[in-house]
């Protein structure tokens, strides 16, 4: 199989692109390196472009004639949903505008099997304690409206060419497959939580007073290397002519309360520290989990790492 891997250099996308490689396929990466690490692709190609920019589409068609693609994955967006807010116009600009130029170019290179990472947060904020794929989206930032875009897109190039595609609404992803690919944004809780020890802080906890276990928030945390494996299952699925989903949910089904996460990474580390509770944030939900039925039976995937090897490996990785 040969597979272009956008936004490959990136965190999730740099394990993919090594699983790939580990299995035979032929691999080359298109990433502008905005986020992204060269050194994390290995021997992969590097198409370095703006999947966004004018020339792009252009560029693409010619990268997957020469290297005779037969599947993508698409990785490359922005993910911070503070920035969406205030960049609104530069989140849609950028991933749908990236998204766009790809399918086009898709379609014109006539590939047509397609695994596109969204997000759980085009659900919003889900009152239900596992979320199926079923319940209406309804995101509550521009990053979550431009993953559940994303996804109609892709319902739209079915339709209209063909498309084989495949919508991966990942969970909390976290943890390291390997130690130099691991995580280098200090954005999501894990990596905030080292960041804060390292310079000998305690970690906030936003709200204690949620309706939970705890009273803290709730979230699935997936590790990056059973998302990784996801993604293969995907492309595997693409291949049968009977497909009766295209999105998918992946996580663990599993919920973890922020304060679980850090009792495992004081476990993790050693270190006894005390956290520093603040009070709710706006936007959070109070809990986040998936319910993995359709990608346990559809796909044949559920994860097999827990919240420990995700703390442990994160751990290893920065020590
Ligand atoms: N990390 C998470 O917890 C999480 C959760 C849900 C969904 N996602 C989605 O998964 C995907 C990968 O996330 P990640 O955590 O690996 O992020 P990342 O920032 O590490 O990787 C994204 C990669 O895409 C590249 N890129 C961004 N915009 C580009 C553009 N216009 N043209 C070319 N390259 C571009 C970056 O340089 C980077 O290498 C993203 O689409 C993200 O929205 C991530």
């Amino acid at each position: 199989m040969s597979v272009l891997v956008t936004g490959g250099a990136g965190y999730i996308g740099s394990h993919v692109v090594r699983l790939l490689q580990n299995r035979g396929d032929k691999v080359v990466v298109v990433d502008n390196l905005s986020n992204g690490i060269q050194d994390r692709i290995g021997a992969a190609t590097l198409v370095q472009i703006d999947l966004a920019s004018e020339t792009a589409t252009k560029t693409l068609v010619e990268t997957m004639r020469a290297h005779e693609v037969t599947a993508v994955i698409h990785f490359a967006a922005l993910k911070q949903v503070g920035e969406s807010v205030a960049r609104p116009e530069w989140y849609f600009q950028q991933n749908i505008g990236g998204l766009a130029n790809l399918l086009t170019a898709m379609h014109e290179a006539q590939v047509n099997r397609l695994v596109f990472s969204s997000s759980a947060a085009t659900y919003g904020m889900p009152d239900v304690p596992a979320v199926s794929e079923e319940i209406l989206c309804e995101p509550i930032n521009p990053y979550g409206q431009t993953k559940l875009i994303g996804e109609w897109m892709v319902a739209n190039a079915a339709t209209a060419w063909g498309l084989r595609g495949a919508n991966l609404r990942y969970f909390n992803v976290a943890g390291a497959g390997w130690p130099e690919l691991a995580d280098t944004a200090v954005a999501n809780l894990v990596p905030i939580v080292f960041a804060a020890l390292r310079a000998g802080k305690s970690p906030k906890v936003f709200g204690t007073d949620y309706p939970t276990v705890d009273g803290t928030c709730v979230r699935d945390y997936v590790h990056v290397l059973d998302l990784a494996e996801a993604h293969l299952s995907a492309l595997d699925y693409l291949e049968q002519d009977n497909r009766p989903h295209s999105t998918f949910n992946v996580g663990t089904g599993q919920g973890s309360s922020v304060l679980e996460v850090l009792a495992q990474v004081r476990l993790t580390t050693g270190i006894n520290f005390e956290a520093d509770l603040q009070p709710r944030r706006a936007g959070d939900p109070p809990s986040l989990a998936a319910d993995v039925t359709r990608i346990r039976e559809t796909l044949g995937w559920s994860a097999s790492r827990n919240l420990k090897d995700i703390i442990d490996s994160a751990w290893a990785a920065i020590s």
